[in-house]
């Protein structure tokens, strides 16, 4: 073949695959897991599935059994209720409202179902970060019942756990599975329909505990894509010790998921200097460029090439070796560089093991975000639970807020500016998360939604 023709076949290579990405990122849920002729598991386009998220429902979609996925009674009815339009209107409430007409923020009373089918055409592809709190499926919250529901008995044919004379086999594991069941019809839909609200570059966080977060990760691997999953950070909601039998449980989890990894390779950003990182940085030395802290000089042996194996001789002559399956982050060469810079710290007295100064100053410091959200820097429920009560003159008045620091933190690292949503609004913190950033300079617009509840009667809001 020659040279040209190679480059063609590899350009119209690139094309289809191209194409398959394209069709992926508007479509991740039509891709799935087969084995090929080979027995090799490989990717492959499901044309049904395809076809059912374009509004083709077909009977082979409808009969099938085997396929790789997660399966639950009713999941295709959900994607029925997704394209079944709202009936339900949007109308506005002048006399509740502040700003009426200049506020740019909406709090919105609703089925969040119905909700989301409306804010389809004005907010598509618009939405910078949604962050959501459903039902936990604790087994004490109400799950909100969609237009269709599947009775004890269909699940039971369903899930196989009844026998041909009708006996259960166990109801124990029937009541369960019925009870992720509901949680999942609830969940599907509403997510579904959030993702087409996120833009290119939006994300979408989800508070969960262990009771769904391995459905929520199944079904958001689904919806969004598995190579759309950011991160499962943990937040330390609490910081007592509870009185359980087996295990007190002192964190929660957020799902992170991007609307399109390729968009960019940071889907979220960077934090500000907190307080506890600043504090790190220091200058007993009086080195002229400012503020530092110490990092480690070495790296993994493997990470290193020849140059950066060698014995490290320190102002004062002292001999350093390396530790066993360590390398020198620099070269000889530019080590010897570094320390006669002063960049190189070995302790107060010369002796210590050699240290690299990072300088604050050095560019914009900003901290990598890690998986974990620390009560002390984001707050717990207690914390949350609080400043309700100081709302409502010791009234504990929404069970359930989360802090607004720890909203505050997520908006940091999604949203600067753009619209963000939540529509499991409760207390209506993420308002407030957004009102504090847009103090400090932010312009960030929300949408909140929330079904109409009644606080306690004797609640009255303070003035
Ligand atoms: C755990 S709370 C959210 C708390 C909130 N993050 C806060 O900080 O205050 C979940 C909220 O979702 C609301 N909710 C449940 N189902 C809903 C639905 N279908 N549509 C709208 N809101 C719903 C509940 O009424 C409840 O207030």
């Amino acid at each position: 073949m020659s040279d040209q023709n190679t480059r063609l076949a590899g350009e119209s290579l690139d094309i289809t695959q191209q194409r398959r990405v394209e069709l992926k990122q508007l479509f991740p849920s039509a891709f799935t897991e087969t084995c090929n002729d080979k027995g090799e598991v490989v990717e492959s386009l499901d044309f049904e599935r395809l076809k059912a998220e374009l509004g083709e429902l077909t009977d082979i979609y409808d009969n099938r059994r085997e396929r790789y996925g997660m399966d639950w009674p009713g999941k295709r009815n959900c994607l029925r209720l997704i394209q079944q339009p709202s009936t339900a209107t949007l109308k506005p409430c002048r006399e509740e409202s502040v700003d009426f007409d200049t506020t740019e923020n909406l709090f919105i009373e609703g089925d969040n179902l119905e909700v989301l089918k409306l804010l389809q055409k004005g907010y598509y592809g618009s939405v910078k970060m949604i962050y959501i709190d459903p039902p936990y499926n604790t087994g004490k919250e109400f799950i909100y019942p969609d237009n269709f529901s599947e009775s004890l008995d269909t699940y039971l044919q369903y899930a196989g756990l009844k026998d041909s004379e009708g006996r259960n086999f166990s109801t124990n594991s029937a009541n369960e599975g019925r009870f992720h069941t509901k949680w999942l019809n609830m969940m599907y839909p509403r997510l579904y329909l959030a993702r087409n609200l996120l833009r290119e570059d939006g994300v979408i966080f989800i508070s969960i505990d262990d009771n769904e977060v391995e459905n929520l990760r199944r079904i958001c691997d689904e919806i969004f894509g598995e190579e759309n999953f950011v991160a499962q950070f943990i937040w330390e909601k609490r910081t007592n010790r509870e009185n359980r039998k087996i295990v007190s449980t002192r964190h929660d989890y957020i799902l992170c998921y991007s609307r399109n990894a390729w968009e960019s390779d940071r889907p979220i950003s960077q934090l500000p200097m907190n307080e506890k990182a600043l504090a790190s940085y220091k200058n007993p030395d009086n080195d002229f460029r400012g503020l530092w802290k110490s990092d480690p000089a070495t790296a993994q042996a493997g990470h290193g090439t020849k140059s950066q194996f060698y014995d490290l001789v320190a102002p004062n002559g002292k001999i350093h070796q390396l530790e066993s399956g360590r390398c020198w982050l620099y070269t000889e060469k530019s080590m010897n560089q570094a320390i006669e810079e002063n960049r190189i710290w070995f302790g107060k007295d010369g002796n210590g093991v050699p240290r690299i100064k990072t300088y604050l100053k050095a560019k914009d410091r900003r901290l990598t975000p890690e998986t974990i959200f620390f009560a002390e820097e984001v707050g717990t429920t207690e914390v949350a639970k609080n400043k309700i009560k100081e709302l409502f003159d010791g009234i504990a008045a929404f069970e359930t807020p989360k802090p607004v620091q720890l909203l505050q933190t997520l908006l940091k690292l999604s949203a600067n500016p753009g619209v963000v949503v939540d529509f499991f609004s409760g207390s209506g913190s993420l308002g407030e998360a957004v009102y504090r950033e847009n103090l400090t300079g932010s312009s960030t617009r929300f949408v909140l939604i929330q079904l109409p509840s009644l606080v306690k009667r004797e609640v009255k809001r303070k003035k």
